[in-house]
């Protein structure tokens, strides 16, 4: 099979008695992975260099005898009690100065070179160990980087580290001091020994300081991440190296990190995401209570994709209510097997439930699982069995990949730190940015690829997206230059150089052969203030002052008479955040133009296209008829009248793509 379902375990929380009975309601279910160890380093080493493996063998043989392929996790994300006690200063340190103490997990500093030694010793031990047992199918390592803000550390041993960082990039502190115009404020150096880390200032602290901290931080988790893959590589050949990614988690630069993976995955919890991450206001979280924000899944399923070159999975899904958001209601009937398809819809090749069985100890006992914690079925069970006989009966009708989307839009790492950095406006972030252009071309029924900056690769698509751009990466412009079809920069784009400052002859710093056009100021505006357009829709939070050339169309204009939308030839320029009323007539008016097909979604209803076929998914609440939309005919799965948390499948032809 080409789809496969797993789940997560920990055969340490469990009488070893159990595990047997547990892996065969694992394998009749129709379960092939489980994910295992990730935390285990206290029953692994309980003293130093006293490894007690034996377990761990026995919980792989239990399952591999079953039939179920394991993920060992190495257990870097919980160091234990003894390791901390040996070296106190591997543990982080907040931007309040207060070292983030053990009892939980995640409690190290990715700078602290002890630490990464421990870390490459404890995977070097099990990769030698059980690298070559049959049983094993992939690695995972460590889990979830950043998660609970751990990229971040302002530890001492951070500072030395990023000394080190800046002398190898600057060279001399002269170089450091013109980059950053540290003239500014008396903040000129002498010597790299003088650097701070950027937290604790009177006010802000200087953006380009920041910028490298943040680059720094976040080749401190590639460093980790790298160590771990290259070990596992060499000693257990032909299996895969996986990281699982958090939702909106934007401290570290995920394409450098799953540069290191064979396959990315990602931790995909829709309600308490909807609950805990999403900027929409009360209305719509209650709209999508039971269901989670109908783009929220889809984007980190189309954006994780791109970060290891198309192999993805879902580690963890969420199967009931969890215990960490606000508030953390139960999914409503269906949509457990609904987010499990539409991870299949976008490429998914493995759905991993978290977790097998509800742990009624620690931290996470609120916390459902596939089954309650007295082993009975919890209500994730009797769906996962459903998604399991759907996909013996459908896996092979299915193409193996969802080949290319209609719309690349580009997503960048450094950008999202820039503007956390310096947002201008309160409500400037750049995921909420992507994401809004995201949902603009998703309620028109596109599919939508992310795509990194560097290296660019535009390749095919119909439409290409750029908004809120932080620098110009090498390869980019010419990228866009190349391009056939449409090209919508902005806003923001291009708008810093790589040294945080503003460029000559001002944004969006492209040269007049691609767009004539000049960023002469910016405003940001409170978000009862939005800028009407005269043809309609807004530009909200943030508004530019475009001047252009004569080369360049004017192609909106705000009411007051200020360029909004401009172009030359295929590239687009938008001078400001467009609420979603204007989004879609630009996005509509530049697809007609390529004669790309587009419907018009109702808010729970969204599309994916997914090789020679098209998923359509209901997070609504009410029946929707897809004959509405042109599909006719009888769909591989579902029925044409969607009912609510129904999923439905069809050839692209009978779904009038
Ligand atoms: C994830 C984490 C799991 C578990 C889960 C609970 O972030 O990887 O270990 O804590 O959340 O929802």
């Amino acid at each position: 099979m080409n789809r496969t379902l797993g789940v997560c375990y920990y055969p340490e929380h469990w009488p070893e008695t159990q595990w047997a009975e547990d892996a065969a309601r694992m394998a009749k279910l129709g379960l092939t992975h489980v994910r295992i160890g990730e935390f285990a380093w206290s029953r692994l080493e309980p003293k130093r260099g006293c490894y007690d493996f034996d377990w761990l063998a026995r919980a792989i043989d239990t399952l591999h005898a079953a039939g179920l392929k394991v993920v060992l996790g190495t257990p870097t994300a919980t160091p234990p009690k003894w390791l901390v006690d040996e070296m106190p200063d591997m543990l982080p340190v907040g931007a309040d100065g207060a070292v983030r103490k053990f009892g939980s997990r995640r409690h190290y500093d990715f700078s602290h070179d002890g630490y990464l030694e421990e870390s490459k010793r404890i995977t070097l031990a099990l990769a030698k160990v059980f690298g070559q047992h049959p049983g094993i199918a992939a690695w995972q390592t460590d889990n979830e980087y950043d998660c609970h803000n751990t990229t971040l550390s302002y530890s001492p041993v951070a500072r030395r580290g990023f000394q080190a960082w800046l002398q190898r990039k600057y060279q001399s502190p002269d170089a450091l001091n013109r980059a950053w115009g540290n003239v500014f404020w008396s903040m000129e150096i002498a010597d790299f020994g003088e650097i701070e880390l950027p937290n604790l200032t009177v006010t802000e602290a200087n953006p380009s300081h920041v910028m490298d901290y943040r680059r720094y931080a976040s080749d401190m988790v590639v460093r980790f991440n790298k160590a771990q893959a290259d070990i596992i590589r060499a000693h257990s050949p032909g299996r895969d190296v996986i990281h699982n990614f958090m939702g909106r988690t934007m401290a570290f630069d995920h394409f450098d990190v799953g540069a290191d993976l064979d396959i990315s995955s990602w931790d995909s919890y829709p309600l308490g995401f909807l609950e805990d991450r999403s900027d929409q206001g009360d209305a719509w979280k209650r709209q999508f209570v039971r269901a989670g924000d109908p783009d929220f899944q889809a984007f980190h399923h189309d954006l994780y994709r791109a970060t290891s070159k198309g192999r993805w999975w879902v580690m963890e899904q969420q199967p009931g209510p969890v215990n960490w958001a606000p508030h953390n209601p139960a999914p409503r009937d269906g949509m457990v097997r609904l987010w499990s398809w539409e991870a299949f819809a976008h490429g998914a090749e493995t759905v991993s439930y978290f977790r097998w069985r509800q742990a009624p100890f620690a931290q996470e006992q609120m916390h459902a699982g596939l089954l309650r914690p007295d082993s009975t079925e919890a209500e994730g069970f009797e769906e996962a069995a459903q998604v399991t006989a759907e996909l013996r009966k459908l896996d092979t009708e299915l193409d193996a990949q969802p080949g290319k989307a209609d719309v690349a839009i580009i997503f960048d790492y450094p950008s999202a730190w820039a503007w956390e950095i310096q947002p201008q406006g309160q409500e400037f972030d750049y995921f909420r940015l992507v994401f809004d252009f995201y949902r603009g071309l998703r309620r028109l029924g596109l599919s939508v690829d992310f795509v990194s900056a560097s290296p660019p690769d535009l390749e095919g698509y119909g439409l290409v997206v750029i908004p809120g751009l932080f620098t110009w990466t090498a390869g980019l412009i010419e990228a866009i230059r190349a391009h056939d079809g449409p090209v919508l920069i902005g806003p923001r784009s291009g708008s810093k150089t790589p040294d945080f400052a503003i460029p000559e002859g001002l944004p969006p710093a492209l040269p007049d052969v691609v767009l004539q056009v000049r960023v002469a100021r910016i405003e940001t505006l409170r978000a009862d203030t939005p800028i009407a357009l005269s043809g309609g829709g807004t530009l909200q939070f943030w508004r530019e002052f475009l001047e252009t050339g004569p080369d360049t169309e004017v192609l909106l204009t705000a009411e007051d008479g200020v360029p909004a939308l401009v172009r030359q030839d295929n590239i687009h320029y938008l001078g400001g955040w467009p609420d979603q009323d204007l989004l879609r007539s630009i996005i509509l008016s530049l697809v007609d133009s390529v004669g790309m097909i587009t419907k018009d979604l109702p808010d729970g209803i969204r599309l994916r296209r997914h090789g020679s076929h098209v998923f359509a998914l209901n997070y609504g609440a009410t029946n929707f008829d897809l004959a509405s939309l042109g599909w006719t005919g009888t769909p591989l799965l579902g029925e044409l009248v969607l009912k609510p948390s129904g999923v439905a499948i069809m050839q692209v032809s009978s779904a009038g793509h």
